[in-house]
């Protein structure tokens, strides 16, 4: 059942939704293998996976538990451009339909538009 309300559990089913479809893509798949390595189960996955849910959980609930730099390891990304940042919003965009009814999901939908923008626009991407 997709989720009308936007809670810390859909938050979780939300980003355990995208990353599996990110790394299984080809062209945003490289740049988190070099990261992260390309087992989702792994300890630094899950570690990332519970960051962005916080992070998440930060931008549409105020949470707290967030404490970093969203920007920072953007930078050392060789190669990122803007088509890997429209494929991001793309399979981001797909996996908030596939866990929210719409007039939850366009928060998500609205937010992370603004911050690629904002990240394209801080890494010299032109959009
Ligand atoms: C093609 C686009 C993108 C790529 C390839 C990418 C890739 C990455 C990688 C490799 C990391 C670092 C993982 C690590 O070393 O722990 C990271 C961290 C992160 N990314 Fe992205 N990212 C992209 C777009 C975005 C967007 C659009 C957002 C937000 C809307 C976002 C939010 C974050 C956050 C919050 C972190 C954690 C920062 C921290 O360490 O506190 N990313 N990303």
């Amino acid at each position: 059942m997709k989720a009308n309300t936007i809670t810390k559990e859909s938050i979780d089913k939300l980003v355990r939704t995208f990353y599996p479809t990110i790394l299984a893509d080809p062209i945003t798949a490289p740049f988190f293998i070099a990261k992260l390595g390309s087992d989702i189960n792994s300890q630094m996955w899950q570690e990332h996976l519970e960051l962005l849910s916080n992070f998440w959980a930060m931008q549409a609930l105020g949470d707290l538990s967030y404490r970093g730099s969203p920007l920072a390891p953007h930078f050392g990304l060789e190669g990122l451009g803007k088509e890997a940042f429209e494929r991001w919003l793309e399979l981001f965009e797909a996996a908030i339909d596939k866990v929210y009814e719409p007039s939850s999901g366009a928060f998500f939908k609205e937010r992370s538009h603004m911050i690629a923008r904002n990240f394209m626009i801080n890494l010299r991407i032109s959009a």
